[in-house]
């Protein structure tokens, strides 16, 4: 076009200008995209710590449990995260010493909620729940959580050492006393393996962990802190049967002379448990032992017979 003098080298400066900026702004319009998408993710990360629950306050005369015994009721509770949208109705049920109460139902029932009201991080709206015949309102928050422990569906570790995580069950336990629990929860051989044993880094830049080495690490640690009270939720729903196997062998170790509580989607995990509750959408609709559930060919023998179903043909 310059040779043809329909532009003249001026106006074609002025173009070339003009579109060396436009095509830098196009650019930058595209990573605007990947930016947005790293400021969200970073977002959720400061949101997670913002929403943490942080503990109730203690009622100004509130006691310290001693000689505790492993008894919980849960009388007629009712909760709600949301006014007006009921996730616990009207539920009640009993853990005697050393018994093995169940759990179950489908995801989105209300199970886990139990378990943090049990450990008072939310009150209840009605009802109320004992522990050793102590309404836990009453009790300080730190004696609650010193007598239960909880293995959750993922366990979360501190960047630290191997016996630094466990150890956090109870802070100033020495190394034979980890060692010791390592080996009841089926975890001192893989440790052992690891580059520098339970002095081995985890975390960011350190080691990482299976599912199934992460729910072991979890066990020693609540063997550490030899709860009277075990809550297991769902703590081996996300291991395949060859990890799982190892797993329950050290949850059965764990649970040994407590009072648990074990929720649970695989209905093959709750055969020995003492009772066992179906729960649906807040409430309870059938309860008793295995057999009794079995015999009464209600929503937990459909479930059992659909899992069952499933697991064969996997
Ligand atoms: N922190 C929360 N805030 C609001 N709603 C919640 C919260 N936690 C759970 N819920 C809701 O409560 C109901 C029961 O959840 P949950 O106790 O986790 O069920 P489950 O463990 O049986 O799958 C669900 O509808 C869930 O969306
Ligand atoms: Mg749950």
């Amino acid at each position: 076009m310059l040779v043809n003098k329909s532009i003249s080298l001026p106006e074609l400066m002025q173009f070339m200008t003009l579109a060396v900026y436009v095509a830098a702004a196009a650019k930058q319009f595209g990573r605007l995209g990947a930016l947005y998408q790293q400021t969200m993710g970073a977002a959720e990360r400061v949101f997670e710590i913002v929403d943490t629950r942080s503990d109730l306050p203690d009622a100004p005369n509130a006691i310290v449990l001693k000689n505790v015994e492993g008894r919980v009721e849960c009388q007629n509770i009712s909760f709600e995260y949301n006014t007006g949208e009921p996730v616990i109705q009207d539920l009640s049920f009993n853990i005697d010493p050393g018994e093995v109460v169940a759990i179950v139902g489908p995801s989105g029932a209300g199970k886990s909620t139990i378990a943090d009201l049990l450990l008072r991080f939310y009150d209840v709206d009605k009802g109320r729940i004992l522990i050793e015949g102590h309404d836990i309102r009453n009790i300080k928050t730190v004696s609650i959580r010193e007598i239960t422990a909880m293995v959750p569906q993922e366990t979360i570790l501190f960047s630290g050492t191997i016996a630094e995580n466990i150890s956090y069950g109870r802070p100033g336990a020495d190394i034979s006393e980890v060692i010791e629990v390592a080996k009841a929860a089926n975890a001192h051989d893989f440790i052992q393996a690891c580059p520098n044993g339970y002095e081995t880094e985890l975390g960011e830049g350190g080691v990482g962990l299976s599912g199934g080495q992460r729910q072991r690490i979890s066990i020693a640690r609540a063997l550490l802190k030899n709860p009277k009270i075990l809550i297991l939720d769902e703590a081996t729903s996300s291991l395949d049967a060859a990890s799982e196997g190892i797993v329950q062998e050290a949850l059965d170790r764990l649970m040994k002379g407590r009072s648990t509580l074990v929720i649970a989607h695989r209905l093959s995990t709750v055969k020995n448990a003492h009772k066992i509750y179906v729960m649906d959408r807040g409430r309870v609709t059938e309860s008793g032992s295995f057999d009794d559930l079995m015999r009464a060919g209600g929503l937990f023998e459909q479930l059992y017979k659909t899992q069952f179903r499933t697991q064969e043909a996997q």
